[in-house]
């Protein structure tokens, strides 16, 4: 039986629609339960919905065989395990954001209010840049607008959040999109019925221009 850990969420449901059609169904899944565990034993697959910043130390610690985690998540907190499959859903951007009228002082150093500390740091870094990080849990957005912060690093998907809420995005630092990931020891033992699952999923991803 491969354990996989999927977000629970609408872009784990879509990663489930690619698991089915790859021939891994579980159709109870879809049922609008609060159950967090199903399994198909014919197909050999156990699924969970977990958090979707939990997916990674599901996967890290043995808990899941594999599951799907954003190129974020696996930024941030670089966790040992196999990256397999871009799956390119949940395609969107880390970026800096700012208020329109934004004009950076690079004598000062620059406050940035962020979810994500070690992608912001290291972006920084590479620029040479001094920063003062104010880490937040959520609504990033209103750090700038209420003086916390001179810019944000955020994800971006559609940009709605940030228009609506008078920010532009300045830079971006990377894209980002679902990763497929293994347990390493998992991998090795386990490595044809992963391998297949892989396979399978591989024939579901769909290019983007
Ligand atoms: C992310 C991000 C932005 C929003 C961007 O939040 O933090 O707030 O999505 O999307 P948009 O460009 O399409 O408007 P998410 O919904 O992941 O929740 P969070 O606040 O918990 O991070």
């Amino acid at each position: 039986m491969i354990n996989v850990a999927l977000p629970k969420g609408r872009l784990g449901e879509k990663v489930y629609g690619m698991f089915a059609a790859a021939g891994y169904e579980c159709p109870s899944i879809l049922e609008n339960n609060r159950k967090l565990i199903f399994e198909n034993a014919d197909a050999g697959v156990r699924y969970f919905w977990v958090k979707p910043s939990d997916v990674a130390i599901y996967v890290e610690r043995g808990a899941a065989d594999i599951g799907m985690a954003g190129k974020d998540i696996l930024l941030e907190y670089a966790p040992d395990v196999y990256e397999l499959l871009d799956l390119n859903v949940g395609r969107c951007r880390m970026a800096v954001a700012a208020k329109r009228d934004f004009r950076d002082d690079t004598e000062k150093t620059l406050r940035v209010a962020t979810k994500f500390t070690i992608i912001a740091r290291r972006y920084y870094a590479g620029l040479g840049r001094d920063i003062d990080i104010i880490h937040l849990n959520g609504s990033i957005e209103l750090a700038p607008i209420l003086g916390l912060s001179d810019v944000i690093v955020d994800i971006v998907e559609t940009g709605k959040t940030l228009l609506e809420n008078n920010l532009e995005p300045l830079e971006t630092i990377v894209p980002i999109s679902a990763r497929l990931i293994a347990n390493k020891a998992s991998f090795k033992f386990n490595s044809d019925a992963i391998e297949a699952i892989a396979r399978g999923l591989k024939g579901q991803v769909k290019d983007y221009d």
